[in-house]
């Protein structure tokens, strides 16, 4: 898979690193509740700079894979203060190396957007998700038709996918994930936040159901 060049991706470590505090404001109580549905043996996909690590329980054996080595150093500083059992792969979500059924969760949060192949890393997630698996997410989205942010999406779409790195700000993620998860349970959230393009989110979490 093509990576991006070395300055940009330096310049996405380095600005996700700094939103933390943002994040923790926004997505905080979702995540402590969403996360608190999460098995025991987790694969976190694009776990960037290590937002998600305070959110997972005590025990927890978790394995991340990201393709970023920018991101990697901020996540493997911060991996030192977590009580967790921690394996770091550097890849892709979309090919993911574990085996079938080796998960009892997954999580993904605002990384489906950024994915090559969203349908790639939907099936890899279930894949490796156990029968009867939980996969929890926080995506941001494409806003409803005819609204404002429809219109600021349009406009910054192509200028926000170079920035940040291949970011999808009108990517229909809740439809490609009912197509993978059809008992998938989300709601749709819309912020107030200053990042208008990626105001609209869903929340929610899926289940992989026995063949
Ligand atoms: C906006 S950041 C989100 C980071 C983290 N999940 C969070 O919530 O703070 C998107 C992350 O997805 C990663 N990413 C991009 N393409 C990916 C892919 N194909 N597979 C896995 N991760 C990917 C990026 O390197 C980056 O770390």
């Amino acid at each position: 898979m093509k990576k991006s060049c070395g300055c940009k991706s330096k310049f996405n470590a380095v600005f996700m690193k700094n939103l933390e505090w943002y994040l923790h404001h926004v997505y905080g109580n979702y995540k402590r509740s969403l996360f608190s549905k999460l098995g025991k043996n987790v694969l976190e996909i694009g776990a960037g700079t290590g937002t998600n690590l305070p959110y997972y329980r005590e025990g927890t054996q978790l394995t991340v894979v990201e393709p970023s080595r920018d991101m990697l150093n901020y996540f493997l500083e911060k991996a030192k203060d977590h009580p967790l059992r921690i394996y770091v792969r550097e890849g892709y979500a979309e090919e993911l190396p574990f085996e079938d059924n080796s998960f009892d969760s997954v999580v993904s949060t605002l990384v489906l957007c950024s994915v090559h192949s969203p349908v790639k890393a939907l099936k890899e997630i279930k894949r490796v998700l156990k029968p009867g698996g939980t996969f929890v997410f926080i995506e941001h989205v494409k806003a409803p038709d005819f609204t404002l942010t429809a219109k600021v999406q349009d406009l910054v779409q192509a200028g926000w996918k170079w920035l940040f790195e291949g970011c999808d700000v009108k990517r229909d993620t809740g439809k490609l994930i009912k197509s993978f998860f059809p008992d998938a349970k989300y709601r749709m959230v819309k912020f107030n936040s200053p990042f208008i393009p990626v105001n609209y989110h869903i929340i929610g979490y899926g289940t992989k159901q026995p063949d």
